[in-house]
């Protein structure tokens, strides 16, 4: 049997990285992680705790609240991936709304923030067999993953995937604000000072502007296999 390795998928937001991480990890059995519904949690803690609003950002005090927030994957065999859980509170609903996408970025640029999440998400991976999708993951997470992808597509093309998103779960949102916070989004992930979303050396980049999600699923499960064959 091939041996388990660690798939680091980085890249901005809305690019599918959760599709492809999803497809990959059921292929393969491994498990699956998306980092940055850990950084949506902690973001929905601080507004549920009147640490963030659209005036203030009381980063001290969510600093100081980090003891209190256990955050934990459990996997749902209906949906076929794991559910994000706050203080064993499923909040997966909660985490995909626009207000935490608008918020998040902020949180996120917090360093004692960025140590707590970092360091549990190492501990996940330790045993390989992990498909981990975030911004930092083939930089800063597991550096030595033997499959580093970059995934990129344009901002309109990103605004219009997240758009349909949100509009099929019946938020009522404009393309115009989708649009924003994408761009946004792209703005402080890749300006911030610890960990920006920055692409790894040795990582591959994927523009799937055009391509579909079998495409593009087909053209990685080839780079997975000719890794694992060597391996
Ligand atoms: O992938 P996403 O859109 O759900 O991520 C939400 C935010 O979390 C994104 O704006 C940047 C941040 N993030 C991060 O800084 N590092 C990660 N590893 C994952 C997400």
């Amino acid at each position: 049997m091939n041996k388990k390795i660690t798939i680091a998928i980085d890249g901005f937001s809305s690019t599918g990285k959760s599709t492809l991480a999803k497809q990959l990890a059921n292929h393969l059995g491994y498990i699956y992680v998306d980092t940055g519904a850990m950084y949506r949690a902690v973001t929905f803690f601080a507004m549920q705790n009147g640490y963030i609003n659209v005036d203030s950002f009381d980063k001290e005090g969510l600093i100081n609240s980090l003891p209190n927030i256990k955050l934990q994957f459990k996997f749902n065999a209906d949906l076929g991936f794991a559910e994000m859980y706050l203080n064993d509170v499923n909040v997966e609903t909660e985490i995909r709304t626009i207000e935490v996408s608008s918020f998040v970025s902020k949180v996120a640029e917090v360093s004692e923030v960025r140590a707590k999440l970092v360091e549990q998400q190492k501990e996940m991976g330790k045993d390989k067999g992990i498909v981990m999708d975030g911004r930092d993951i083939g930089t800063v997470v597991f550096p030595n993953a033997e499959l580093k992808i970059f995934m990129t597509a344009s901002a309109t093309t990103r605004a219009q995937r997240r758009y349909d998103e949100l509009v099929a779960k019946g938020d009522t949102v404009t393309f115009e604000e989708v649009l924003a916070n994408v761009e946004e989004r792209d703005y402080i992930d890749t300006h911030r000072e610890d960990s920006p979303l920055v692409m790894a050396e040795d990582a591959i980049e994927i523009d799937n502007s055009h391509l579909n999600r079998e495409e593009q699923f087909k053209l990685v499960l080839e780079l997975v296999n000719e890794i694992t064959k060597t391996i």
